[in-house]
């Protein structure tokens, strides 16, 4: 047992590898934000930081594990907007995003882009609305499962077109990318984090994205509104967590590695490429994720609810 608080045998945190838990399967959009940003922390901690791709429910099996893991510093969980939708999509959820965890701090946002399979017969926004409403659930929609940003980028798109499409849940949008490529499903919502490098190849057709305002990172693209769905807006936060109890000197040295990774070129640089932001540092710090997560639940919880999308 590690002693916090006095001279350890064991020398000072760290003395061996973190875990950085990663709700969606390797490959993808958080896993990709994952390593770079554990590359990053390990030159600052002096430990290697491992990720663990814990997959599964639409993401909440992976918060379930570390709001139970040992809080002994050495398990963390990165996770994005799914940890606020979650309490409503999960009428029996094991654990509670507002009580179970210590927070370190928030990473990047990250906008989302509409694709669909190179093949699909629809092009532009007009194109895609009028096949989407001719097509309804003939339409295949790839998601990561009930929590997912995937997920809920498509449930309020079928919802602004008032269409019901066929979902198609993965481990992950790296699955449900690879479907869409071997054109087994028709439509993916997914974040920049993945989808520049196929967008740039032009392995998929590119309808828009799904912030308010065009990104730098491809400026041609539309965003939804522009094609017509007036007020369509996700965007991707990402929040690092522990479980409740982690030693408040363990949150000090992660946070301060996360802050230094959060300004470190290697990281930095990569991001901006996919198209993700660096947050301002007021929301690099454990208030700054907490305040912002009760808000979170607060206005998804409401859409979600009004949407009535949910999982017994
Ligand atoms: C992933 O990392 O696979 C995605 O973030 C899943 C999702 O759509 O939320």
């Amino acid at each position: 047992c590690f002693a916090w608080g006095s001279a350890s045998a064991q020398g000072a945190y760290p003395n061996h590898p973190i875990s950085l838990v990663v709700p969606f399967a390797a490959g993808g959009p958080t896993d990709v934000v994952a390593r770079s940003l554990g590359a990053s922390m390990a030159k600052t901690l002096g430990q290697s930081i491992i990720i663990e791709n814990r997959t599964g429910a639409g993401g909440t099996l992976a918060s379930q594990h570390v709001a139970r893991a040992a809080p002994d510093g050495y398990t963390f969980l990165i996770h994005h907007n799914g940890m606020a939708t979650a309490p409503a999509l999960y009428r029996k959820l094991s654990f509670n995003p507002l009580t179970d965890f210590a927070y370190v701090g928030q990473v990047a946002d990250v906008p989302m882009t509409l694709l669909g399979r190179k093949d699909l017969p629809a092009d532009g926004m007009a194109g895609f609305i009028k096949y989407a409403k001719e097509n309804g659930n003939k339409v295949n929609l790839a998601n990561a499962g009930l929590g997912a940003v995937s997920q809920l980028c498509g449930m309020l798109l079928q919802e602004s077109l008032g269409v019901q499409f066929t979902t198609v849940p993965y481990a992950g949008t790296a699955p449900a990318m690879t479907a869409l490529l071997g054109g087994q499903v028709d439509v993916l919502c997914d974040q920049t984090t993945q989808t520049i490098p196929q967008i740039k190849a032009q392995r998929v057709k590119l309808y828009g994205v799904t912030t308010l305002d065009r990104i730098k990172a491809l400026p041609d693209a539309p965003t939804l509104q522009e094609g017509g769905l007036k007020g369509f807006e996700v965007k991707v936060w990402h929040g690092v967590y522990a479980p409740k109890g982690t030693p408040p000197e363990a949150i000090a040295k992660f946070n301060a590695a996360l802050r230094t990774a959060l300004k470190d070129p290697a990281f930095t640089q990569k991001m901006a490429e996919l198209g993700a932001e660096i947050v301002p540092e007021s929301k690099q710090t454990p208030e700054g994720l907490q305040t912002w997560l009760q808000a979170e639940v607060d206005k998804w919880g409401g859409i979600i609810r009004k949407v009535g999308v949910y999982a017994d």
